[in-house]
């Protein structure tokens, strides 16, 4: 099976089988039947919108493409709504569905590519909203025993760009659920009453350009999406899978040590004490902005999406990711961390 319309960064690769499930029942079927129960044998592959997917080689084990659909207001409640998708729903087409439904919370998270069933797995977020804001459960399938299990948000273990999802079973951080689990339903906590988050700069620039001072949550979807669309590709357009590495952090002195050398670098202090800086911003000042490797290349417009110009491997990629790495560490000693999955 070709993989290249299943992966954003549309990298042609192909998978020994690929399954579209479309019900509980059928995910539960389908794993029930695989036996994996035990033994060593290698989990399928679980693919959702395929848009933080770096692809590097054909797929030697079963691919799962989860396409449970159905969207739903389950509750209302004095302090908030409790909203609920398949794995398989849009996920821009969900947020726009909510504020329809009169359930505002997610519009900064407009126009995010993906499916809601992989909204979980790197805890999404965007213009001071993360997906953790506004969880409230998700259900999936065990891999192992076919059975339908749910978790809630300190299960889910969420981190920056991180979840239990994104962790092996016997990996350091221990309980992770990689190739363990399969979601098939998520459901969100949209407070009431409702507030603004504005306070991301891009945001700050149209409230001053525009005069609006107290949008409502359909005006900040609409600006959502305008300044996405102004600096990042259209993975129909052009592959990518957004951004391709975290904001790393560094300690107050060694931000001091960089700022002394570069004092237009971009950084922003945390709740914890320490100071994240913009990746893209680094990776701009190392002048990578339209460079790349083979058919592999960095977006003009904002150097933290790598694009597929046409034709790019995976390795082709990866090799690009790590020349990037390199010449970041060697000039600012940070090593920027990946984030999307390398399959
Ligand atoms: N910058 C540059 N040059 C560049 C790119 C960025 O100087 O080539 C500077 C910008 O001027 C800005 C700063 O870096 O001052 C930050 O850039 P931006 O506001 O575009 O956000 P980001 O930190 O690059 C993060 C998320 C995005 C998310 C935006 C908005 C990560 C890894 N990325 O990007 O998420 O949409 O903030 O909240 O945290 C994604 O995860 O795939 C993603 C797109």
């Amino acid at each position: 099976v070709a993989l290249q319309s299943y992966n954003s960064f549309g990298i042609q690769a192909r998978a020994l089988k690929l399954a579209r499930v479309r019900s509980q029942e059928a995910v539960e079927q389908l794993v029930s039947g695989l036996g994996l129960n035990g033994g060593d044998a290698v989990p399928p592959l679980v693919l959702g919108g395929g848009s933080n997917l770096v692809i590097t080689g054909d797929i030697k084990t079963l691919v799962i493409k989860v396409e449970i659909t159905g969207r739903r207001v389950l509750e209302e409640q004095e302090k908030g709504f409790v909203v609920e998708a398949g794995a398989g729903e849009s996920w821009h087409d969900f947020v726009a569905w909510t504020l329809e439904q009169g359930c505002p919370g997610l519009e900064n998270l407009a126009l995010i590519p993906g499916s809601v069933g992989a909204s979980p797995v790197q805890n999404i977020g965007a213009y001071g909203v993360e997906l953790q804001d506004r969880f409230h459960s998700l259900d999936a399938v065990d891999l192992r025993t076919g059975r339908t299990f749910t978790l809630n948000a300190a299960q889910c273990g969420f981190g920056y760009r991180d979840s239990v999802f994104k962790h092996a079973p016997s990996g350091e951080k221990g309980l992770g659920l990689a190739g363990r689990a399969v979601i098939i339903r998520v459901r969100f906590w949209l407070p009431k009453p409702w507030k603004p988050v504005l306070g991301y700069a891009d945001l700050e620039r149209k409230i001053a350009e525009t005069g609006i001072e107290q949008p409502d949550a359909r005006q900040i979807f609409d600006w959502v999406c305008a300044i996405r669309r102004a600096k990042l590709p259209d993975p129909a357009v052009i592959g990518n899978a957004g951004s391709f590495f975290k904001n790393p952090t560094v300690s107050v002195e060694q931000c001091a040590d960089i700022i002394a050398r570069d004092p237009k670098v971009v950084h922003y202090p945390m709740a914890d004490g320490s100071i994240k800086l913009a990746a893209g911003w680094l990776i701009d000042a190392c002048g990578w902005k339209g460079r790349g490797v083979g058919n592999a290349g960095v977006y003009e417009k904002q150097a933290l999406v790598l694009v597929n110009r046409g034709g790019a491997t995976g390795g082709e990629v990866m090799t690009l990711a790590k020349a990037i790495q390199t010449s970041v560490y060697e000039r600012f000693g940070i090593l920027l961390e990946p984030e999307p999955v390398v399959v």
